[in-house]
């Protein structure tokens, strides 16, 4: 399973990145505002400061929702770093512009899915990713495990080679429930990677050991 971290912050990128764990990075315009990055080049620029951080999957969300708006700025990402995923909006021209960019060898990443049928749709224009979320979907007493398992089964029954990034992970719950279905990618806050850690036994046996060790040692 791929893990991309969830957020455009770059010091988070770094400590995920420096865990030697991470394969991508996804960020929204939500994300980029929350960072206070705003305007064409300081986003542009934020872009390439994260491609210096990690070594692939940069997912660069478009903001124009036509087909001549989207194909513009997703080339303009896209020529910013090898990098870089192209994030499309699960819209009618956003299943145009997926076309466009898988017939051009760019990968994309099809974001807010919420339907396999989104999902079977967006992998027939030959997305690289597609991106439906789980934690909105649970918000509303949605069955989000069950939409990534028939997500799996319809690529599965067809061979699709688009991959399914579980989105929207809130903890490493989620994480462990994608991994377990087949999801391919999960990607998540700092928090929810971090989050796998954690077990009370393996903190009481820890302290158990080092203070044995220490007794042996007459300390
Ligand atoms: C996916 O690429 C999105 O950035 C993301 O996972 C949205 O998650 P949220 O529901 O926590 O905003």
């Amino acid at each position: 399973m791929k893990f991309f971290i969830d957020t455009a912050n770059l010091a988070q990128i770094k400590e995920a990145q420096d865990l030697g764990v991470l394969d991508g990075v996804t960020t929204n315009p939500s994300l980029m505002a929350k960072e206070g990055i705003s305007g064409d080049e300081k986003v542009l620029q934020h872009y390439r400061d994260i491609c210096a951080i990690v070594d692939d999957n940069v997912s660069a969300e478009v903001i124009s929702t036509d087909f001549d708006g989207m194909i513009k700025e997703g080339l303009a990402l896209a020529a910013l770093d090898d990098k870089i995923v192209v994030k499309i909006p699960m819209i009618k021209d956003g299943i145009k512009a997926l076309k466009y960019f898988s017939d051009r060898g760019i990968r994309t990443n099809c974001t807010l899915i919420f339907s396999a049928g989104q999902a079977l749709l967006a992998a027939k224009a030959g997305a690289t990713y597609v991106s439906p979320f789980l934690g909105r979907l649970d918000d509303i007493g949605a069955d989000s495990f069950g939409l990534i398992e028939d997500i799996r089964l319809i690529f599965d029954n067809y061979g699709y080679e688009t991959q399914i990034l579980a989105a929207s992970i809130r903890n490493s719950v989620h994480i462990v429930e994608c991994a377990k279905i087949g999801a391919d990618v999960m990607t998540g806050p700092l928090s929810s990677i971090l989050g796998l850690l954690k077990h009370p036994l393996t903190d009481s046996g820890l302290a158990q050991f080092l203070a044995d060790h220490a007794k042996a040692a007459g300390k």
